[in-house]
């Protein structure tokens, strides 16, 4: 159990970072949602029980309708027969993202009266055409303006497609104050180049402002929090930089392996999965300059900005800053896992990596000489998502002739999930005549101030779209900067073809190699907690 601090939660007005839904904030404009993937995993998981999440909290104008899209074969009865269902089921299953107490009937009743299903074959104009029809009877059933949000809850190789239907059945011109806006799920292109590619594409029918490039690590409150902490306090700003900080560790542990997505992860990676992305949203949180203002372009300047200064990497550089691992069979939280090339859909030999760690370098005044060290895995010891911040350590001067040996740098530690908080780690004098140390902590909890309300973490982001509001949204250029960084690793992995990949048991906390990694540098990883 960990301790709680003492303090108090005064809610300020004045922290109220953007549009989100607070408790004070206004119902969306009305809008038509179109869900491409309406039968599709992503669909039943989040984006439904998050539209489900922002019924309850009043956040949905009485004009809103949800139109579901996909080649199966299904009825908007049976479509929101099947919901139903799921979101009940997610009731008794306290493991999924999505997880209420019971369902509000009336809530879902008001939901599913909007909601329509339309059959089609995204590769087939008919269907664009079929659509267009529809959102237009739609608009003339219900008051209110005809604005639309289309929803890309498709496969990648899907993007394009989509976005050109919607373009050539011209349902994504603006005019007048409706407008006409697409959210895109990651992956957003595998590389540079094919990121270039699709927003090239994307930018010749859609205008960037129309753009929604989802991250769902955005919708994460704790991920939110992080510019609160930083600079909504006149504590940290000063000491945020190379002089007092010596490096920062960001993990992204999972227990989880690659469950039914093997096709998927195959030709993806760890790397891929994981770091241009979310870990890149994490590290620019932490390492951004402060914006001046919480204007969409503002903050997502100072994002693509530091993204944009990690130090570029020559193939030699790429290989010996990078540790690639897959798991072997192992027990995780007392289950007996496969190893990954056991999983359904994975090549018995395949060379996939399920993990992942980097030592990066920001070539900015604020942090050039601080090594960022990231590593993600699945299938790890436990599940934790943190950025770990290290001081310098203090002089030793002090403590000569002391029973003190070893000085310990201070940590704070952003816990993003789960057991969200932040704690400080410090110094402390043992009680007792002689001079010792011990390293204590002081912990911020969440749950201790703040009443959690069941969350997807999707309905922050699905209000920002329909609100308007870019700023948790990834703009091409930061996208693009992404991958610049990581190519570099790519490539070297690519053109240095291992005959094996290292190995690590499932349950464990990564290979050894990764330990080297930050070996090198005198360093080493903090440790994992205990699950
Ligand atoms: C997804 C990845 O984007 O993020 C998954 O494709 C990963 O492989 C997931 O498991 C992690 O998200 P969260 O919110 O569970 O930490």
């Amino acid at each position: 159990m960990r301790k709680s601090s003492k303090t108090s939660a005064h809610t300020h007005s004045a922290v109220n970072l953007r549009n989100a839904p607070h408790d004070d904030a206004p119902a969306a404009p009305v809008c038509t949602m179109v869900i491409f993937g309406a039968a599709g995993d992503l669909t039943k998981r989040l984006v439904v029980p998050a539209l489900y999440n922002l019924v309850n909290s009043g956040r949905l104008a009485d004009g809103f309708r949800l139109v579901g899209v996909d080649h199966s074969d299904q009825t908007t009865q049976s479509w929101r027969d099947g919901l139903g269902e799921m979101m009940q089921d997610f009731v008794s299953d306290t493991s999924g993202e999505f997880h209420a107490a019971s369902i509000n009937q009336a809530h879902w009743k008001w939901l599913t009266e909007r909601m329509s299903y339309l059959q089609g074959d995204f590769q087939d104009p008919a269907t664009f055409h079929a659509l267009s029809d529809h959102l237009d009877e739609v608009a003339g059933q219900r008051k209110g303006p005809d604005n639309r949000l289309f929803y890309l809850a498709v496969a990648d190789r899907f993007f394009e497609t989509v976005v050109n239907g919607l373009s050539a059945a011209d349902l994504v011109r603006q005019d007048g104050d409706r407008w006409r806006r697409v959210v895109i799920e990651k992956p957003f292109g595998h590389d540079l180049a094919s990121a270039k590619v699709l927003n090239t594409a994307v930018l010749k029918v859609l205008r960037e402002d129309q753009v929604f490039r989802m991250d769902h690590f955005l919708g994460k409150e704790t991920v939110q929090n992080i510019m609160a902490l930083r600079f909504a306090n006149g504590l940290f700003e000063p000491i945020w930089n190379r002089d007092h900080i010596d490096q920062i560790q960001i993990t992204a542990a999972e227990t989880v392996g690659v469950e039914a997505r093997g096709k998927f992860y195959e030709r993806t990676g760890a790397l891929r999965d994981m770091v241009p992305n979310h870990m890149f949203q994490l590290l620019s949180m932490v390492a951004m300059e402060p914006p001046t203002s919480f204007d969409a372009d503002a903050v997502r300047n100072r994002k693509s900005d530091v993204i944009g200064a990690i130090e570029p990497m020559d193939p030699a550089q790429a290989l010996a800053s990078s540790v690639r691992a897959q798991y072997a069979a192992g027990t995780v939280a007392g289950h007996k896992v496969r190893a990954y090339r056991n999983e359904p859909d994975v090549d018995a030999h395949s060379m996939t990596e399920t993990y992942a760690a980097l030592r990066l370098g920001i070539e900015n005044w604020r942090w050039a000489g601080v090594p960022f060290y990231l590593r993600t895995g699945k299938c790890m010891s436990t599940r934790q998502t943190e950025i770990a911040i290290r001081f310098h350590q203090a002089p030793y001067a002090l403590f000569r002739g002391t029973d003190v040996a070893k000085m310990h740098p201070n940590w704070m530690i952003l816990r993003i999930q789960p057991d969200e908080g932040i704690a400080l780690e410090f110094a402390a004098k043992r009680p007792g005549p002689t001079v010792k140390l011990s390293t204590v902590d002081m912990d911020f909890s969440y749950s201790d101030f703040f009443a959690q309300k069941p969350s997807t973490g999707y309905e922050t982001l699905l209000y920002d779209c329909m609100m308007g509001d870019a700023t948790l949204f990834q703009r091409a250029d930061t996208v693009e900067n992404g991958w610049r960084a990581v190519d570099p690793v790519l490539e070297a992995w690519a053109d240095a073809p291992q005959k094996t990949i290292p190995q690590y048991a499932a349950g464990s906390d990564g290979p050894k190699a990764a330990d080297d990694l930050l070996q090198a540098s005198g360093h080493a990883w903090r440790a994992l907690p205990l699950s």
